[in-house]
């Protein structure tokens, strides 16, 4: 196969505070999976890995996922439902992972159920999708599905309507203003298969007081849900649990850009 040619992101300077330059500390699940799932045999050998991927990924768009390594603080294991999620794959249900990035929670459930054929992965960014191949080793044995498009795109997913048990969205939702996560909301109501049980679940930026806010490393206007917020978004016909986890990071103190020293996320899970 051809390698892959990555569009450049206009803007990616490295004097920024969301761009931290080495990496100290792998969290543990992290290590654990690359050590056991790629081809790299030492710790040392897998940061140096992961700093040449990072740096392609920092050209492609200039995230703090990216710039702080937020994409090796693998998520989906942290919420409390993630015993039943991979009970639910195993037996063959469908799991789409909605801004996936690198596709960095795709391989944890890859790795802790051993199946991938039910998973799929998509992103508004192409480069990434591929990018995550490079990074876990994996382009000849992952069957999961990447699909490159925008929620907001009119056929975005539209042969998977109504088919799909377990969405999840691992720091997505807070990335957009209350109105069009609304309009998120309602597409992922019309991907999900008809039937109680059918559960999308997540973790965004903790706040205990939900509100719009200005995420100043995207220019984006946002808004971070509280329990109370994140209940009235779904609505009536949706069961809703939200609660606060602490997680492992490989997000130095000194380069946490946001002040923030809790290490605190909210985890959530809205069924049908
Ligand atoms: C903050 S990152 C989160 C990545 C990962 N899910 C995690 O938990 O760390 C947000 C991801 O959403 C993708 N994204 C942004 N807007 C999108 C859209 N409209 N549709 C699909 N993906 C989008 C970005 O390219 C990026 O990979």
């Amino acid at each position: 196969m051809a390698t892959p040619t990555y569009q450049p992101h206009a803007q990616t300077s490295k004097a920024v505070a969301w761009y931290q330059p080495t990496l100290i500390q792998l969290p543990t699940p992290t290590k654990d999976l690359f050590l056991r799932y790629t081809d790299l045999k030492t710790e040392d050998a897998v940061k140096a890995h992961i700093l040449a991927v990072r740096e392609k990924a920092w050209q492609i768009h200039p995230y703090p996922c990216i710039g702080l390594f937020k994409f090796l603080n693998f998520s989906i294991h942290l919420s409390p439902i993630y015993p039943e999620i991979l009970n639910r794959i195993r037996a063959g249900q469908t799991l789409l992972d909605l801004g996936c990035c690198l596709g960095q929670d795709l391989r944890k459930l890859a790795f802790d159920t051993g199946t991938s054929s039910n998973l799929i992965g998509a992103d508004i960014e192409a480069s990434f999708l591929q990018l995550g191949y490079e990074l876990f080793q994996d382009r000849a044995s992952l069957q999961a599905h990447f699909v490159t498009g925008s929620i907001f795109d009119e056929d975005f997913l539209a042969t998977r309507k109504g088919s799909i048990d377990i969405i999840y969205l691992g720091s997505f939702l807070h990335l957009f203003n209350l109105a069009k996560q609304r309009v998120i909301v309602s597409r992922l109501e019309e991907l999900l298969v008809p039937r109680a049980g059918s559960v999308v679940f997540g973790r965004h930026i903790a706040a205990l007081e939900g509100g719009p806010f200005f995420m100043e490393s995207l220019g984006w206007d946002m808004f971070r849900h509280s329990e109370v917020t994140i209940r009235e978004l779904w609505g009536a016909g949706w069961e809703v649990h939200s609660q606060l986890e602490e997680y492992e990071s490989a997000t130095q103190e000194s380069g946490n850009w946001q002040g923030d020293t809790t290490k605190q996320m909210t985890f959530w899970a809205i069924r049908r």
